[in-house]
């Protein structure tokens, strides 16, 4: 959130230059190499009709790339190192929750489900009714998923279903596009991106605003102690730092693997100033494919 000092660091805008289209394509290696070797020895790579789990697998490692630094990047919560029962609601194909009660060298996608890890297909929005309450809730990319009422609704049931002293910890994508130097066009698809899904969004009654107003939300929930960390999450392979360079490749995967899963409902259901056809939306995103690999721009989305 915007009064939070932004920690980047300060190779962030220290440009790899040159760099060539192929850095685009590249699976990336170096420092995870680890999260890696189990993404490409395992060698699966999801089915072309799986898209959208291949960009949510993208923005999984996107995350552990920005915190690889920490003493676990899958949290920054201080859960202490036995925390009994977790739960991560929307867990999608499950890569943090399978991941996040071992120790150990991170993988994905994993083979190995633990035994202690259990999903339960179910609508978060209705009364929860476990009666174990949790040590950690957590929350990751379910921007869109909820309405305003929803989401603090769905906060509420947090609070009162976590111990005292337990954690609640949430991480979302914001959907614009921001570079510092002027290298993003102002008239370009990209630029533009940001406005027209927020305004898809708001139309459907599901704002896609998630990473500005999370904090309040929780803190209306009843929440303290609320600590928050923005990161600016490149989006290509242009920083300098090896670390930032790798989150930019794999942001690029996930634009390029998510982009029509992400627009092509919203822009047909809720696009302006009256529903888009297939068409229009193809068009718009061959486009907006286009630019995302345009080698003189240094874009960025904060997260
Ligand atoms: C974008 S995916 C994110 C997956 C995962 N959290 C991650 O970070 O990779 C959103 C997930 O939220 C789930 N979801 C959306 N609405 C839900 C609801 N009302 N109850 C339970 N899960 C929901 C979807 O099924 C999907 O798995």
């Amino acid at each position: 959130m915007s009064e939070t000092p932004i920690d980047i660091d300060p190779n962030f805008y220290s440009l790899n230059e040159p760099y060539a289209l192929e850095d685009f394509q590249s699976e990336t290696t170096s420092i995870t190499s680890e999260i890696h070797k189990g993404r490409m020895e395992h060698g699966r790579r999801s089915p072309s009709d799986d898209k959208q789990f291949e960009a949510f697998e993208a923005a999984h490692i996107v995350c552990l790339v920005l915190d690889y630094h920490q003493p676990n990047p899958l949290h920054r919560a201080p859960i202490g190192d036995f925390p009994k029962h977790i739960l991560d609601v929307g867990t999608g194909k499950g890569s943090w929750a399978i991941n996040c009660p071992r120790r150990g060298p991170l993988s994905t996608p994993v083979t190995w489900m633990p035994p202690n890890c259990i999903f339960e297909v179910d609508d978060v929005q209705r009364e929860w009714t476990w009666r174990e309450p949790f040590d950690f809730i957590h929350l990751r990319q379910l921007l869109g998923a909820f309405s305003e009422d929803g989401w603090q609704a769905l906060y509420k049931q947090c609070y009162e279903n976590l111990h005292p002293g337990g954690w609640i910890e949430q991480m979302e994508f914001d959907v614009r596009v921001h570079s510092d130097d002027a290298s993003l066009p102002p008239d370009s698809a990209l630029a533009g991106w940001g406005d027209v899904f927020i305004g898809c969004a708001e139309r459907a009654g599901r704002s896609l605003t998630t990473q500005e107003t999370m904090r309040g939300k929780i803190e209306r929930a009843g929440f303290v102690d609320v600590q928050e960390d923005l990161y600016k999450v490149p989006m290509g392979p242009w920083p300098r730092d090896r670390a930032l360079k790798e989150a930019g490749q794999l942001n690029y995967h996930h634009w390029a693997s998510g982009l029509e899963g992400y627009a092509m409902w919203l822009l047909t259901k809720f696009g302006a100033p009256a529903p888009w056809t297939e068409e229009e939306v193809q068009v718009y995103l061959a486009k907006v494919r286009a630019e995302l690999k345009r080698p003189s721009q240094h874009i960025y989305g904060y997260a």
